[in-house]
C-alpha cells in the first residue's frame, strides 16, 4: 500500500427531511449570507427549494440565488456566480442538486476568492482556499457531496476539465434519499452507473497489497448490483435508494482508493462524450467503461479475473484466466443495459466522424502530453481504437 493523507471533514446529515437542517447547519459552519445555487428546475417543481429557504428563513440567515445550472455545467454560469457573490457578499454557497449543480457552486466557490481566471484551476491549479460550501443532495451519481473534486465544461471550445483541492470538499451535504424518487428512472440508471464507474476506476490499479480497499469496492459494487434493479423496478423504494445514496458517498469520497494508484482513463474518454454530445455522464461511461477495459484487459488479466470472479460471479479458469476476465466485462455491460442504459455510440448519440477531434481534445486539449495516464498510459492510437471499440 502506499503512503498517503486523507482529509474527509464533511458533516454528513443523512436521511427522511433531512433538508429541514439547511439553516443550522450553514449557521453552524460560519454562513451569513447565501447564495443557494440550483439547477433547471426539479428542486423548484418538488418544492425542495422552498422548504430550503424556509429553513434559511428559521435560522435568520439571509440569502440570494442563482439558478439554471445545466447538466455537464457551464463555465459561463460559474462567472455570473462569482460576480453575485463578491457584489452581495456572500459567505456560503448552498448547492441544491446534483452533480452539476455541486460542481458549479463549487467553481463560484473557488472562485469568489481568487483573483485570476477561476479556470486556472481547471487546467491544473490546485484550489487552496474558497468560500465554504454545502449540498442538499437530489440524485445519487456523481459523489461531488463528498469529494474534493468540480468538474466544469468550458464553453470556450466544449471541453470538459476537473478541478481539486480539500477547500472545496463540502462542509457538510445533507442526504435524504427521498428527494431522489422523483428522477425518472433513465436519471436514476446514469447515477447507479456512474457509481459504479468510481469504483472500476479505483479497482484498476498498479499498486499491489490493497485487500482492504479492493474489498471495500467489491462491497459496494456488490450493492449496486443488488440495489439498482430494486430501485429502477420501484422508484419509491426508500430503502435501496437509502442504500444506493450512502454507496454513492462512500464510492467517491476516496475512502477506498487511498494508498493505490488510480485509472480515471474511462473518465477522461467520456468527458469528451459529455461535453461534445451533452449526453448525460453516465450514459457515456456504460458505453466507454466496457470498450476501455476490453482494450486494457492485457495489462493486467488477473484484476480483471478478480473482480469478475468476487463481484460476478464468474467460475475462475486457471488455465485461460483471460476468459474469466472478459466474462467480468461481459457481465458488467449486460447489467448496463439491463438497468437501461445505452450500449453503443449510435445510443448515445455520438458519431463516428467525430473520433479525430474527440481524440484531439482528449490527447492534446488544454496543454495534455498527447496521451492520458492511468491504470495504463493510452496515447492517441489507443484512445482512437477505444472509440472505435463504443461504435
Ligand atoms: O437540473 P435539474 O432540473 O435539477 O435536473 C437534473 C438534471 O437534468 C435532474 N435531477 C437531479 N435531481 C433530480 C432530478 N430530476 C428529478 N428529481 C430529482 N431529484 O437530473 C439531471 C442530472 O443532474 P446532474 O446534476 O447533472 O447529475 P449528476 O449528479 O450525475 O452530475 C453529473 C455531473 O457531475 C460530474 C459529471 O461530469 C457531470 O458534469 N462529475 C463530478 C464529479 C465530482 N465532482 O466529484 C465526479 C464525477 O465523476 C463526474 O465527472
Ligand atoms: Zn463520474
Amino acid at each position: 500500500m502506499n503512503n498517503f493523507h486523507f482529509y474527509s471533514p464533511t458533516w454528513f446529515e443523512f436521511g427522511k427531511d433531512a433538508e429541514s437542517k439547511a439553516g443550522e447547519l450553514v449557521k453552524r459552519f460560519g454562513g451569513g449570507k447565501v447564495l443557494i445555487h440550483y439547477g433547471g428546475g426539479s428542486a423548484v417543481r418538488s418544492g425542495l427549494l422552498a422548504r430550503v429557504k424556509a429553513s434559511l428563513e428559521a435560522a435568520g440567515v439571509g440569502y440570494v440565488e442563482l439558478g439554471g445550472v445545466k447538466p455537464n455545467p457551464r463555465s459561463g454560469l460559474v462567472y455570473e456566480g462569482i460576480e453575485l457573490c463578491r457584489r452581495e457578499q456572500v459567505d456560503f454557497i448552498l448547492a441544491v442538486g446534483g452533480g452539476s449543480a455541486i460542481d458549479s457552486a463549487k467553481a463560484i466557490a473557488a472562485g469568489a476568492v481568487y483573483e485570476g481566471d477561476f479556470w486556472d484551476f481547471y487546467s491544473g491549479k490546485r484550489i487552496e482556499k474558497a468560500l465554504p460550501v454545502g449540498t442538499v443532495l437530489t440524485i445519487s451519481a456523481a459523489g461531488s457531496e463528498g469529494s474534493p473534486d468540480s468538474v466544469i465544461t468550458n464553453e470556450n471550445g466544449m471541453f470538459k476539465r476537473g478541478a481539486s483541492g480539500d477547500a472545496i470538499r463540502p462542509r457538510f451535504s445533507i442526504l435524504n434519499p427521498a428527494l431522489t424518487q422523483t428522477l425518472p428512472p433513465y436519471q436514476t440508471a446514469c447515477g447507479v452507473t456512474d457509481i459504479m464507474a468510481h469504483l472500476y476506476e479505483r479497482y484498476l490499479t498498479n499498486t499491489p497489497e490493497v485487500e482492504v480497499t479492493d474489498r471495500l469496492i467489491e462491497a459496494l459494487l456488490l450493492t449496486m448490483i443488488h440495489e439498482a434493479p430494486r430501485v429502477i423496478a420501484d422508484p419509491n423504494n426508500y430503502e435501496a435508494r437509502a442504500n444506493i445514496m450512502w454507496a454513492g458517498m462512500m464510492a467517491h469520497n476516496n475512502a477506498c482508493g487511498v494508498g493505490r494508484s488510480q485509472d480515471w482513463n474511462s473518465h477522461n474518454i467520456e468527458h469528451e462524450l459529455s461535453a461534445l454530445y451533452d449526453c448525460a455522464h453516465g450514459a457515456g461511461l456504460a458505453v466507454t467503461m466496457p470498450a476501455v477495459f476490453t482494450y486494457v484487459i492485457n495489462h493486467d488479466v488477473m484484476r480483471f479475473a478478480q473482480v469478475a470472479v468476487r463481484v460476478w460471479g464468474c467460475q475462475m479458469d486457471f488455465v485461460h484466466p483471460e476468459r474469466t476476465a472478459r466474462a467480468g466485462i461481459e457481465a458488467l455491460r449486460a447489467f448496463l443495459i439491463s438497468i437501461g442504459m445505452p450500449k453503443n455510440f449510435a445510443e448515445l448519440g455520438a458519431k463516428e466522424e467525430d473520433i479525430p477531434k474527440l481524440v484531439d481534445v482528449l490527447c492534446n486539449g488544454d496543454g495534455r502530453p498527447g496521451s492520458i495516464s492511468g491504470f495504463m498510459t493510452l496515447n492517441e492510437e489507443d484512445c482512437a481504437n477505444i472509440y472505435r471499440l463504443m461504435l
